[in-house]
């Protein structure tokens, strides 16, 4: 298998940081973009590499990574589709794996490189999650029926999933055959969702879900700084509310605990806020579409914490306080909430600023049959906000 690297365009959504540079060659935490890209690449196997970019930059990139790719040159932008064309010579008879240098993994692709290997025909791509729907409608977003892709829908204003696909993308030779028969888009460009959605129709496109962080750095200035903030950080990958133990150091005084550590958190903390909760109060569910996240601590009593994957169903509680002094990390777009067992004194760091013009502030009843069972009350205490949630 080779791989295509492609590394063109003219970075106008990153402009004017990219009137000089390519977009690819910008700074992303220790090392040029695009050594992510060839560093996942050769990770996961893939050796021999060209990238693809436009002309006046093919020397830069040869001067950062020497002899040992081939490079293509793409005379104009005319999309994802058409710079992969480039390098048809260069495949010939091989399958090719194709990575957009802009794209930024967060751990390996090696699996979904060995499960194209065991793939008889068609092409593979590699979803992940996206929480954000404004995030959602700047990427290609496939529709899923019964575990099968049965649409990638390019820039969907509703997007019909919560998973993106990501820019790595595994082809027979015959890719280029499709190539070579696109029509350009509204946006003039040769859309690799356009060769994708071939391969849909064909019955032959497979997909993995990545579970770590991937994200897409040239979408904006601000998808930028992002990912440059999570991959200075180490970060939990999953979207799974995570227990911490706390550590009480005690001496004649009393005791102290760290909370957090926010280095060491997804997201760094941007408000605290404390509530305090009458016994029976269940506070939720709610939850957050522009990845506000929370960090719980029952400072006094004992509370429940319940959270619920919209996506998957999947349901979690943890009891906090008296007798498991923990904090819980919540990951903002799963409807989440807490339970008063005892009267408690609860505080919470969140990632995001409260915006009282614009809240972000979504919601699920309490007592939703998913999750209802999970509570210890039937009759709880409720605002008036969580007692009108339908
Ligand atoms: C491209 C693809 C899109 C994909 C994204 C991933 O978007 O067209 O389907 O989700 O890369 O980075 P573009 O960067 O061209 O807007």
């Amino acid at each position: 298998m080779k791989g295509v690297v492609l590394a063109g365009g003219t970075g106008s959504r990153l402009h004017p940081l990219t009137r000089i540079t390519n977009k690819h060659l910008l700074p992303v935490h220790d090392k040029p973009m695009v050594l992510w890209a060839i560093d996942a690449l050769h990770e996961a196997g893939v050796k021999e590499l060209m990238l693809v970019t436009g002309g006046e930059h093919v020397e830069d990139f040869r001067r950062l990574l020497g002899a040992e790719l081939e490079y293509g040159n793409q005379e104009r932008p005319g999309g994802i589709a058409e710079a992969l064309g480039l390098a048809r010579e260069f495949i010939g008879s091989d399958r090719v794996v194709v990575m957009l240098a802009d794209n930024i993994f967060g751990g390996s692709i090696a699996a979904t490189i060995e499960n194209f290997g065991g793939q008889r025909a068609g092409a593979r791509v590699l979803l992940a999650h996206v929480r954000e729907t404004e995030h959602l409608r700047h990427l290609g977003v496939p529709r899923i029926e019964n575990g099968r892709i049965t649409e990638i829908v390019e820039k969907p204003v509703e997007p019909p999933g919560r998973l993106a696909v990501t820019g790595l993308y595994c082809y027979e030779p015959d890719v280029f055959d499709v190539i070579a028969e696109l029509e350009p888009s509204g946006r003039g460009e040769l859309e690799i969702t356009d060769v994708n959605n071939h391969y849909v129709r064909a019955g032959t496109l497979e997909f993995d879900v990545f579970e770590e962080y991937w994200g897409d750095a040239g979408e904006s200035i601000d998808a930028y700084y992002e990912v440059i903030e999570r991959v200075r950080r180490p970060h939990f990958g999953s979207e799974r509310p995570r227990p911490t133990p706390l550590r009480r150091f005690e001496d004649e005084r009393g005791w102290l605990v760290e909370i957090a550590r926010t280095g060491d958190l997804p997201k760094p903390i941007r408000q605290t806020n404390v509530s305090f909760s009458r016994e029976g109060t269940i506070r939720g569910l709610h939850y957050h579409e522009r990845g506000q996240d929370d960090l719980f601590v029952c400072l006094q009593g004992r509370a429940r914490v319940v959270a619920f994957d919209r996506e998957t169903g999947e349901a979690f509680y943890e009891d906090i306080g008296e007798g498991n002094f923990a904090a819980v990390y919540v990951p903002g777009n799963l409807a989440h909430g807490f339970e008063a067992l005892t009267d408690v004194l609860m505080i919470y760091h969140v990632t995001e600023e409260y915006d009282p013009a614009d809240p972000d502030e979504h919601q699920l009843p309490w007592d939703d049959p998913r999750v209802a069972h999970l509570w210890s009350t039937t009759s709880p205490i409720l605002s008036e906000r969580d007692q009108s949630a339908r």
